[in-house]
C-alpha cells in the first residue's frame, strides 16, 4: 500500500485503521473450508490497498473461492465496485471495475444489493458505526460473516443479545496493530474477531479441574451467583440452586425451601430453591459438606415427580467469550441485561467489572 493513497484517503480520521496481511493470514487458517464455492464480500475496503481485498485474491483458488467483490467509502465522490472470478490470482490488479452511482456506503441500495449477492461479509468496518448500522444489516440480511471488532462490544445491548443466543461469537486471534493514513502503527489491546461461521473451538470443552470452597468465590451481593476471578479457575462441582415450576412449588413446605429468584422453564415461571435457612440441609449446602447435593436432592425428589437439575450461577470475566462453547455452558446475562444495580454487580461491596453469567449445562 503507498503513503500517497493512504494520505489521499478522505475519509474520518477514527475509522482509518488498516488491517495487516499476516493478521487476516492468522485468523483465515481457523476457518478450513469455510469458503469453498463462496462469494466473499469486503464492503469496507479499496482494492488498491486493502489487505482483504489482497488476501482473498492471492488465496481465491486455494480457498475455493466462487467470486470476490469489494467496495470501498467515500465521503466526497462516487467511487466503484471490483470484482473478481479467479484465473490471475497473485496480480491483485486483476478484476473487473465498475463505477458505483454513490460514494461506496455499505448501507447504499447498490452495495446491499451486492450484499445480497454474497455468501460472507469479510472486513475490518468502520468502529464508530459498527453496531447501530453495520452488525444490524448483516443480521437483516442473514449474511455469514467474519469482522474485526470490539471487546467493548460484548456489552452493547444490540451485540449482548446475539452473542448470549448464539448468533455470533468470537473468532480466534486478538489484532493489536494497525496501519494509519500517514503509514504509522497504531496499537489496539481490545481489537479481535467475531464471526456467525462455526469454528472448532466452538465445540472444544473448557476443562474444569478447580473444586468449589466458598471461601475463594464468594457470592454476589447482589445477585445469586458466585464470582469466579479467572475464567481457568471455573469449578468443576459448584451447584447451588433447584429450579422448579412455580406449580411444583405448592406442594414444598415453605419452611423448608426458600426461593432465591425467579426464573423461566418451558413458558411458564418457574423458581431457584435452596432449603430454608436454619435447617440442616442449608449448613450442608453452605459448607459444601461431602454429598451435600445428593442428600438434598434425595429431600427434593419427595416433592418433585422427576428429578430436577441444579444449576449455579458463575460471574466470570468478559474474556470467557473466548473459550466459550455452547455444548458446556451457557450465557444467562450480563450486568445490564440482568438489570443488576445500575448495571453493576458488586462482591463484599466491591464492584466487579465487565462480567456475564453463565450456567453450565448440566
Ligand atoms: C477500520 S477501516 C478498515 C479498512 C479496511 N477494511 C482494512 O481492514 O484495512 C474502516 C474503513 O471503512 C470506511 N468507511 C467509513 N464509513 C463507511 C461507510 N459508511 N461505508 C463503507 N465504508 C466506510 C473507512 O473509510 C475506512 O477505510
Amino acid at each position: 500500500m503507498s503513503n500517497t493513497n493512504l494520505t489521499n484517503s478522505k475519509q474520518a480520521k477514527n475509522d482509518e485503521f488498516y488491517t495487516m496481511y499476516e493478521d487476516i493470514e492468522n485468523e483465515l487458517q481457523h476457518y478450513p473450508g469455510a469458503f469453498e464455492g463462496k462469494i466473499v464480500y469486503c464492503n469496507c475496503d479499496n482494492p488498491e490497498w486493502s489487505n482483504f481485498w489482497k488476501y482473498f485474491h492471492i488465496n481465491f483458488d486455494h480457498l475455493g473461492l466462487k467470486k470476490l467483490i469489494s467496495t470501498h467509502y467515500d465521503r466526497e465522490k462516487p467511487t466503484y465496485k471490483m470484482e473478481y472470478t479467479g484465473g490471475d490470482d497473485n496480480n491483485v490488479e486483476a478484476g473487473v471495475i465498475t463505477p458505483l452511482e454513490g460514494n461506496g456506503d455499505f448501507r447504499n441500495q447498490e452495495c446491499i444489493d451486492l450484499l445480497k449477492e454474497a455468501d460472507i461479509v469479510v472486513t475490518n468496518l468502520p468502529f464508530s458505526i459498527a453496531r447501530e448500522d453495520f452488525i444490524p444489516q448483516l443480521f437483516e440480511y442473514k449474511k455469514k460473516f467474519l469482522i474485526i471488532g470490539d471487546l467493548n462490544w460484548v456489552t452493547y445491548k444490540i451485540i449482548f443479545p446475539l452473542l448470549k443466543n448464539n448468533e455470533m461469537w468470537m473468532g480466534y486471534s486478538a489484532v493489536k496493530e494497525f496501519l494509519q493514513p500517514d503509514g504509522t502503527i497504531k496499537k489496539f489491546g481490545n481489537k479481535l474477531w467475531f464471526t456467525n461461521l462455526d469454528i472448532k473451538k466452538r465445540h472444544e470443552k473448557l476443562i474444569l479441574w478447580k473444586n468449589y470452597t466458598p471461601a475463594e468465590f464468594p457470592q454476589y451481593d447482589n445477585y445469586d451467583t458466585i464470582n469466579v476471578e479467572k475464567v481457568s479457575n471455573i469449578p468443576c462441582d459448584y451447584c447451588e440452586s433447584w429450579e422448579v415450576t412455580e406449580e411444583e412449588f405448592k406442594n414444598f413446605p415453605s419452611d423448608e425451601w426458600e426461593i432465591t429468584r425467579t426464573g423461566e422453564r418451558d413458558g411458564k415461571k418457574s423458581f431457584f430453591i435452596i432449603p430454608a435457612a436454619n435447617t440442616k440441609l442449608r449448613k450442608l449446602l453452605h459448607e459444601h459438606t461431602a454429598g451435600y447435593k445428593e442428600e438434598i436432592e434425595n429431600k427434593l425428589l419427595k416433592y418433585l415427580k422427576k428429578k430436577r437439575y441444579c444449576n449455579g450461577i458463575f460471574g466470570v470475566p468478559i474474556t470467557f467469550l473466548n473459550y466459550f462453547s455452547p455444548e458446556q455452558f451457557r450465557i444467562v446475562g450480563n450486568e445490564y441485561s440482568l438489570a443488576l444495580d445500575k448495571g453493576r454487580g458488586y462482591v463484599h461491596g466491591k464492584r466487579m467489572y465487565s462480567r456475564i453469567f453463565i450456567q453450565k449445562i448440566l
